[in-house]
This record gives C-alpha cells, structure tokens and sequence, in this order.
C-alpha cells in the first residue's frame, strides 16, 4: 500500500517530466535577481547538534563532519542501508587497447559485478592511462552521462586529442593525468521512480522493494557506484589511488560532491555547474528550486527531502556544509555566468561559506564574499573557483582551469 502510494505520489510529480531546461528557465515563479533573494541564516558550521563550537580540527572531523554527512544521508541524499546478504563484488578487465588515441594512452574496459542471494548488477568503467607517464599516474574519474558501453568512449575521428563525445582526454594525458569514466546508469535509472532494478534490489529487507524515506535515491546510488570504482582503482597498479579526482557536471556535479564528502579516498573534488543539490545554496531559492527538482526528478535524493519543499528554512544542512565535509581535500566548484538554473553565485557563496572549515584545518579558503571577476579562475587556494562567460557546459577553458588546479595541489 505504502508503495502503491510513493508510486502514484512519483509519477504525479513525474508529470511535468520532459520539460526541458530552457522552459523551466522562464518559469515565472523562479528567482533570478539579487535583490528578490529572501532572507536566509545558514546552520552553523562551526557548532554541534548539541551546541557545542568547535574549535579544532579533531573536533570538526570526530564530531562535526559526522553529524553533519549523518544529515545529508538521512534527510537530503539518502543512506546507503545494510543490505540483509553480504555484496560480493568482483573486478574483471574485459579489454585493453595500448594503442588508445594512436597509442597515446592505454584504455581499459573494467567490468565490476555485484552479487547477492537477492540478485546481481554490474559497471562497466573505462580506465585509460598515458602511455608517456611514469607510472602509478594522478587521474581524474567522471560520474558520466554517456554510456560506457558506447561509442562515445572511441577516440573522435576528426579532432585530435577528443573523445566522440567530446571530452578533452588528450589533453589529460599530454599532463600525466589518467582518467576513469564511470556510467551513472548502470546502477539506478536516470530518473529511477521504481527502484526495482539496478542495484537497490541486493539491499532490500525481506519483504521490502522500495527504499525507506531515509534510503538512498538516486543520486546516493550514482555515488555509490563512484565508491566502487575507487575499490577497483586501489587495486590497479596503473593508478596512482592517493590522487584521485572526481568531478562530474551538472546532476553528476551533484553525485561527485556527495562521493567526495562521503568517501575520504577521493583526494579532490570538481563540481561543474553542479547547482541544486549540488554546490548551490539551497535557503537563496535562486533558479532551481528543492520543489522544482522533485517535481521532476522526484527521487535524485531521498523521499525525506521532499519534506523541506518551501521549507528550505528547516533544513538543518546546508549546502556549504557539503563542500565542507570534503575538507582538507581541495575542492573546485565551477558556474556559468548565463547559466542561472544552477545559481553561480549561490555555488560560490557556498564555497566561501565552506571556508571557514578549510581555514580551521589550516587550509587556504575563499577570502571573499564577492564573486572573481568572471573569467578569472582562483587556483591557488584549498577551495577554487571559477565564472565562465555562457551557458551550461565544461567547455575548454574549464577542463584546463580543473588541470591547473590538480597541478597546484599534487605538483607543487
Ligand atoms: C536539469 C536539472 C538540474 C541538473 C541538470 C543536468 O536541468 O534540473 O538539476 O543539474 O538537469 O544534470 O544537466
């Protein structure tokens, strides 16, 4: 019954499904300016549950960070449960190609099965390695839109260094960089309402087939794949584990901020234009909206979320709290200057808020509050960031300013 009652409740808000960015962009309910942005107070960083301050870095990551990710699992993202069998998961190279992009890096199709009494479900990641590097490499891993399996992944026939889909690789391996690719749907459908496939069925209790209020959606899911690919990763003589990236763009922006706060393997992470749900603020109610993203994409987090709608107020998180729990480890946060769904300045307000974490573990933060001229990207710092001119997308000004930024952190 309970389900029958998530299922009519998530097609309801599916409804307004296929709406494209563009029309949801004039909405006329949506803020866009400054001076329409209501009054907000974000929830203390610096404070616990209990009302203690925390005054060092021991406390922050004994006390603060916990409760605060226990948060963000709980209400926002959706925890992972316990599943009721043990997952047995098993790494296999299925193919590798020495001559990737004419021999200028080694691509590895890595297959990564998971199984249980309760079912099974797999990954296919792409690893690929520069042939000229001295090996074990730094790489960056991609939560990714385009299908592993496809043909997206070969080499672009017309423009050197590209991948069909058009992803600047050579210009990754040309700086030593490896790179992972890591599908998003091939745990959890992209817009998953049923949860009946992928990966959510190894963890059902008995008589359970659909995720709790707390229990993880979608975008908990993506995340958990990222994880997964890191245990691969630590076991692939190839790959330098220690200095490990993972960014993502957009929804993937999101999932590689939870992957990053979450999983302390990740020695760095890259939300592009990652907006709602991911770096942006969620109390400025700029652009997107809590309510426009379960309206449709009803389970990205988890059912629990859907209780803040209008109530942002409420949240005992925030999302500066988010990038925060990366800390130490340096974050990168990127927006577009015409890309107002994603709010740019709410995304970069919550990096200078998460500064503060950053500046308490004796890490170089945002000293600002007011935004870099757009264009001009901050590299030297623990928490960067950049406006570019335009729209949403990671054009090539972007891809090199996140190399600048790696080579700050794991070359200097
Ligand atoms: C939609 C969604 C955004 C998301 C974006 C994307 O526009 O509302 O939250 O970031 O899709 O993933 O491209």
């Amino acid at each position: 019954m309970k389900r029958a009652i998530c299922c009519v409740v998530a097609l309801l808000l599916a409804g307004t499904l296929g709406f494209s960015r563009e029309l949801k962009e004039y909405d006329s309910d949506l803020i866009y300016e400054e001076s329409k942005i209501p009054h907000y107070d974000l929830p203390p960083l610096l404070v616990t549950a209990e009302g203690k301050p925390i005054a060092s870095a021991e406390e922050w990551m004994n006390v603060r960070r916990p409760q605060i990710l226990s948060l963000f699992a709980n209400l926002v993202y959706g925890r992972v449960p316990q599943p009721q069998s043990p997952i047995k998961m098993e790494f296999e190279v299925k193919k590798t190609d020495p001559q990737f992009m004419g021999g200028k890096a080694t691509r590895k199709d890595v297959q990564i099965r998971f199984s249980n009494d309760q079912g099974q479900a797999e990954m296919l990641i792409l690893v690929f390695v520069p042939n000229q590097a001295t090996r074990p490499v730094p790489a960056f891993m991609k939560h990714s839109f385009n299908a592993t399996k496809s043909r997206d992944f070969e080499a672009h026939p017309e423009r050197p260094g590209r991948l069909r889909n058009g992803w600047p690789l050579g210009e990754f391996f040309d700086r030593g960089y490896g790179f992972v690719a890591v599908y998003q749907q091939d745990l959890v459908g992209h817009n998953e309402v049923e949860f009946l496939k992928g990966i959510h069925r190894l963890f059902y209790r008995k008589g359970q087939s659909f995720p709790k209020a707390h229990e993880w959606g979608v975008l908990s899911a993506v995340a958990w794949g990222g994880m997964r690919a890191m245990d691969y990763l630590e076991t692939d003589g190839d790959i330098d584990h220690t200095r490990v990236v993972v960014m993502g763009h957009s929804k993937m922006g999101k999932a590689a901020l939870w992957t990053a706060a979450q999983d302390q393997r990740f020695a760095m992470a890259i939300s592009a234009q990652s907006g709602c749900a991911g770096a942006a603020l969620w109390r400025r109610r700029s652009g997107e909206t809590l309510e426009k993203m379960v309206t449709r994409f009803p389970y990205w987090l988890c059912r629990n979320a859907w209780k803040f709608v209008n109530q942002e107020d409420d949240l005992p998180v925030d999302q500066h709290m988010l990038l925060a729990c990366i800390a130490p480890r340096p974050v990168y946060v990127h927006s577009g200057l015409k890309d107002t769904w994603a709010d740019g300045r709410g995304e970069y307000l919550s990096a200078y808020h998460a500064s503060a974490v950053y500046r308490l573990l004796g890490k170089k933060g945002l000293a600002l509050e007011s935004l870099p001229p757009v264009g001009e990207a901050i590299i030297n710092s623990d928490v960067g960031y950049h406006m570019r001119a335009g729209g949403h997308s990671v054009e090539m000004y972007d891809w090199q300013r996140f190399l600048d930024f790696a080579d700050y952190h794991f070359k200097k």
